[in-house]
């Protein structure tokens, strides 16, 4: 997909207000959908993620023979391939979206077949060598450009291995459990660092059986897996921009109602909570086992405090980082970030990009080569971003601007729709100005 370049103008705001219900969760649609197009019979989904990432995903299962009817703008039903995608030749473009590449490459590896994944240019840059690894060590051939896309696949069948990841990565986890799934014999991933277990989850939804231990995993292959009616929590990730700016302004207050709140996902509260913020969590109730609820947020009439984010929690917050630096210089004590290397090869560079665009607008920061300090006490003024074609930093600098001096011209603001391409209009609708 080609979208044209857009600029945006976010001017200041005086306050959050309002109440919101967000499209479907991206790491979640993702699943649901692989798993959909790979079981047997009909899937249903409503509140689908309504983001580009996802229509990518949905657009190489259709190509690998699954039926994919979009009923609506977030809605779609899947006739899935019952486990057996036909021989052959095949080329998946998986867009922006690392998420699409990396996990269909698990549900890939173990079929026969020729698979070629291309990917837009800021996704064949993104590292590959993770799925590579441990792919091969189950038997399969991958062949990548300097560790890159295009990624071609030589799937076949697979033996079962107990696979440590080096880098704590959900996707990679779930490309070996997707592997695992069709393949004989008992297939473990261990992790130092407990990533979103979305597909742990969803995996059993679909009907498979799997184990899990303190820090691993195991699936016994193969099963099958059944089709699922599910609607999908709202996007924790994408309500992190809104959150975020409620932090903003004390006397604000946003309810996001039918909000995703795995635990592997939700530790950005007990930041917002550390940093000073009022959260009230109501009606939880379990979908499908993924905890889904209403997040009710207002700011400390105080004043933001002061947070450090490392280790395991810089690996369960990687998506939501950019948006905490961003309004780092809004906290009187300020956001320091270590272990957070990740972020260097997200769908940009998102340490260097965070830095410079604080810069631009007239903030203090220092950038280290796992994160970023950034003092708190600052005051900004409105300038021009670059988004640098990465939905996550499109939005974490419209969120700045909201307390900026004077307007913000957000560069790429096209690229929001990657992930949320109602947020400008939903952000407009909860600020008051
Ligand atoms: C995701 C895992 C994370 C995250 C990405 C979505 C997922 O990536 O940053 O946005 O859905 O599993 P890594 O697996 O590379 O950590």
């Amino acid at each position: 997909m080609h979208t044209a370049v857009q600029e945006r103008v976010i001017r200041p705001a005086r306050n959050i207000v309002g109440s919101l219900r967000l499209p479907g969760d991206k790491s979640i649609s993702h699943r649901y959908a692989m798993l959909g197009g790979f079981a047997e019979g009909v899937s249903r989904f409503t509140n689908f993620s309504t983001g580009a990432d996802c229509a990518s995903t949905l657009a190489c299962l259709r190509a690998l023979g699954a039926k994919v009817n979009r009923t609506g703008a977030d809605s779609v039903e899947i006739t899935g391939v019952a486990g057996r995608v036909g021989r052959g030749d095949w080329t998946l473009d998986c867009g922006n979206s690392g998420s699409t590449m990396r996990m269909i490459s698990g549900l890939l590896a173990p079929q026969q077949g020729r698979f070629t994944l291309i990917g837009d240019a800021s996704l064949s840059q993104r590292p590959m060598e993770r799925i590579r690894k441990p792919l091969e060590a189950m038997g399969a051939r991958l062949t990548l450009t300097d560790g890159h896309a295009p990624l071609i696949i030589d799937g076949g069948s697979l033996k079962a291995i107990d696979y440590t990841t080096p880098v704590p990565s959900a996707q990679v986890k779930s490309c070996v459990l997707l592997a695992g799934l069709q393949t004989v014999g008992m297939t473990t991933v261990r992790e130092a660092v407990r990533t979103r277990d979305h597909s742990e989850l969803a995996l059993r939804a679909f009907g498979a059986t799997l184990t899990r231990a303190a820090d691993s995993v195991s699936i016994s292959g193969p099963q099958a897996l059944r089709a699922i009616d599910a609607e999908v929590p709202g996007d924790l990730s994408s309500a992190a921009f809104f959150l975020c700016a409620a932090m903003l302004f004390p006397g604000s207050n946003l309810v996001v109602d039918a909000l995703g709140l795995n635990p592997t996902r939700a530790s950005l509260l007990d930041v917002l909570t550390a940093l000073g913020a009022h959260i009230a969590v109501l009606n939880l109730e379990e979908k499908h086992a993924e905890l889904v609820g209403t997040v009710q947020i207002s700011a400390p009439d105080e004043g933001l405090g002061s947070t450090e984010i490392s280790g395991l929690l810089a690996a369960q917050l990687i998506d939501e980082l950019p948006v905490l630096a961003a309004i780092g210089p809004y906290t009187s004590g300020g956001i320091r970030i270590r272990g957070a290397r990740e972020l260097r090869v997200k769908e940009s560079d998102r340490i260097a990009l965070v830095a410079k665009n604080l810069r631009a607008m007239g903030a203090e920061v220092e950038e280290f080569e796992d994160g970023l300090d950034v003092p708190g006490g600052q005051t900004l003024h409105g300038a021009t971003i670059d988004a640098g074609g990465d939905h996550r930093i499109a939005m974490a600098f419209s969120v700045a601007a909201l307390r900026a001096e004077g307007d913000t011209l957000i560069q790429g603001a096209e690229s929001a729709a990657i992930s949320f391409p109602e947020f400008f209009d939903l952000l407009d609708r909860v600020a008051e100005r």
